[in-house]
């Protein structure tokens, strides 16, 4: 998954938290079968990415990922001094997760590649054929038994030497991207026909470039965080071209990128401020990435560029924090994608502010002047970042069908959607979450026409979830992390996913919480 975005769920809400209901649904129990089913040629799937599942982490010639230099050189990193040496095993316990992939009935598969473990120094001058053939035998086990691979290039494990070069931030990164995907659609380009260019830019240019929330935690705010924006959409654009220039004609496959989003509601909407702040906070967060590839007109919305323009002016800079495109790389990226990849998992209230204390100067937050809260009514079953609010998903969906007239032609493709817990088998929570997060694609499908092709849970197991370390868990199936051979045991969520993908519709009672449990949990 992605995992948080730490800033908006600052101390003070923390305390207030507790107000939440811990179980429940703002919108009633719903009772029975779902009259909408899933179109039968919806994709169902699950996803994973190679760093949270797979250790091995210096396995057969791997070389090393940031995340794995930084959390042998910061033990202290997270909460439980874990880091993703062993994971949940998945270099060797792959087929143990294929027999798990096939048990929930799905056929799709989301998951990602090492870059460092095909290519350990992150050039192509040196292949690992080990992580090579890792990959292969993956693939053609999954294929073997009807399970469509969808591969992830860049899920955040970006190979150490090129991020002590500076990552996503040096202009050259661009040349490295498109030499590692080149080595990777000429390795799978046979087998794999669905890519994504990059995991959720904005969660891992804003926590991990911005401030220190993620790996490579380099607290550059208001200045590394747009270039790895900048970078990262170009190295997509990159991408996205030369496959369609080397490999498209022959391999036939298609390549998008995969946004996240949080929904964003006024915090009191008769408010005009409140509005304003809602979408300004979706243009900041969302619409920089979304824009300059899925609209029209291309580029950066004109508020973000207005907004960091002017706010780099008043604070002295020379130029503006945000870098410019050229208009041949304006062109490069419009278009770039051939599905809409969209993570959600929540929704947060918006209002207007200059200033907030846990504001960095210069940083995306002072730029956007958006206070971020949570709704304290909604139900906060999990991490404490996570309200359950069903009803965004669906505002999200129809916000970017309506805004990328683009979505008409190409899919959305939900490539994340999940709940974290404290891993436990009997997960009521994680259940009716899912019930009622597919029960809002259902009516963005049939009453909204939203082109909602496919949805893919996170997650298939439990893993590492980048700084929350084994804490919190989002897994369909429970990893005994304490167990050196890593046991997988399915969860009750498990069972309803599975069937929610045969039937084609959500029952909301086959799982039912026993009623002491849902009394004893309501505040
Ligand atoms: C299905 O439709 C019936 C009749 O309109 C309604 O009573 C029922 O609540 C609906 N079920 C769900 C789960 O929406
Ligand atoms: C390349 O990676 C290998 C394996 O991690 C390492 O031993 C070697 O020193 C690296 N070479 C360079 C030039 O970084
Ligand atoms: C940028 O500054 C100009 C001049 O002060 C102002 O008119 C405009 O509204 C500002 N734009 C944004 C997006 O804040
Ligand atoms: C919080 O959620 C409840 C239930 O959806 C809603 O009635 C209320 O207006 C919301 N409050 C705010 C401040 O958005």
């Amino acid at each position: 998954m992605r995992s948080l975005s730490r800033v908006a769920v600052g101390a003070p809400l923390v305390a207030l938290s507790l107000l939440h209901l811990a179980f429940g649904s703002i919108d009633g129990f719903k009772d029975g079968v779902s009259n909408y089913s899933f179109p039968d040629d919806f994709i169902f799937g699950v996803s994973t990415a190679a760093f949270q599942i797979e250790g091995g982490w210096n396995a057969d010639g791997k070389g090393e990922s940031m995340w794995d230099t930084y959390l042998h050189k910061h033990p202290e990193y997270t909460p439980d001094r874990s880091n993703g040496d062993v994971a949940a095993d998945s270099y060797h316990k792959y087929m143990e997760d294929i027999d798990m992939i096939k048990n929930l009935g799905v056929n799709y598969y989301r998951m990602s590649i090492s870059w460092p473990r095909i290519l350990p120094n992150g050039t192509d001058n040196n292949i690992n054929h080990a992580g090579v053939m890792y990959y292969r035998t993956l693939f053609e086990e999954l294929l073997r038994v009807n399970i469509t691979p969808i591969v992830t290039l860049f899920h955040w494990d970006m190979p150490t030497p090129l991020m002590d070069l500076g990552g996503w931030s040096n202009p050259k990164i661009v040349d490295y991207f498109e030499d590692y995907a080149r080595v990777a659609f000429n390795l799978y380009g046979d087998v794999i026909k669905t890519w994504t260019t990059i995991n959720e830019p904005h969660q891992h240019c804003y926590n991990g470039y911005g401030h220190a929330f993620f790996v490579p935690a380099l607290l550059s705010h208001g200045v590394g965080e747009y270039l790895c924006t900048h970078y990262i959409l170009l190295s997509h654009a990159r991408v996205y071209r030369m496959y369609e220039k080397e490999f498209r004609a022959y391999q036939k496959g298609r390549v998008g990128i995969t946004l996240d989003a949080f929904w964003s509601e006024p915090k009191n909407p008769d408010k005009p401020e409140d509005v304003d702040a809602a979408k300004w906070y979706l243009q900041m967060h969302l619409d920089i990435y979304a824009h300059p590839i899925f609209s029209d007109v291309g580029d950066y919305p004109s508020f973000v560029r207005e907004r960091v323009n002017n706010m780099s002016l008043q604070q002295g800079f020379s130029r503006s924090r945000l870098p410019y495109f050229s208009a041949e790389e304006i062109d490069s990226l419009r278009g770039s994608s051939d599905f809409f990849g969209l993570n959600h998992y929540t929704t947060f209230l918006m209002s207007q502010s200059n200033m907030e204390k846990e504001w960095l100067v210069p940083s995306l937050d002072h730029d956007a002047g958006v206070k971020v809260e949570q709704n304290l009514t909604w139900p906060l079953p999990g991490p404490e970042w996570l309200t359950v609010y069903p009803a965004g998903f669906r505002k999200l969906l129809n916000y970017i069908q309506t805004n990328y007239r683009i979505v008409k032609k190409i899919p959305i493709i939900v490539t994340e959607n999940g709940m974290g817990d404290k891993g436990q088998i009997e997960d009521y929570e994680r259940c009716s979450y899912f019930n009622d997060y597919l029960y809002q694609v259902l009516l963005a499908i049939h009453q909204d026409n939203c082109n909602v092709q496919g949805y893919f849970a996170w997650t298939l197991m439990d893993d590492f979830e980048w700084s929350d370390g084994y804490v919190t868990k989002f897994g369909l199936y429970q990893v005994d992390f304490e167990d050196p051979n890593r046991p997988r045991t399915p969860k009750l969520s498990a069972k309803n996913y599975r069937n929610i993908v045969r039937t084609r519709r959500i029952d909301f009672n086959y799982i039912k919480p026993p009623l002491n449990r849902l009394q004893s949990n309501r505040l």
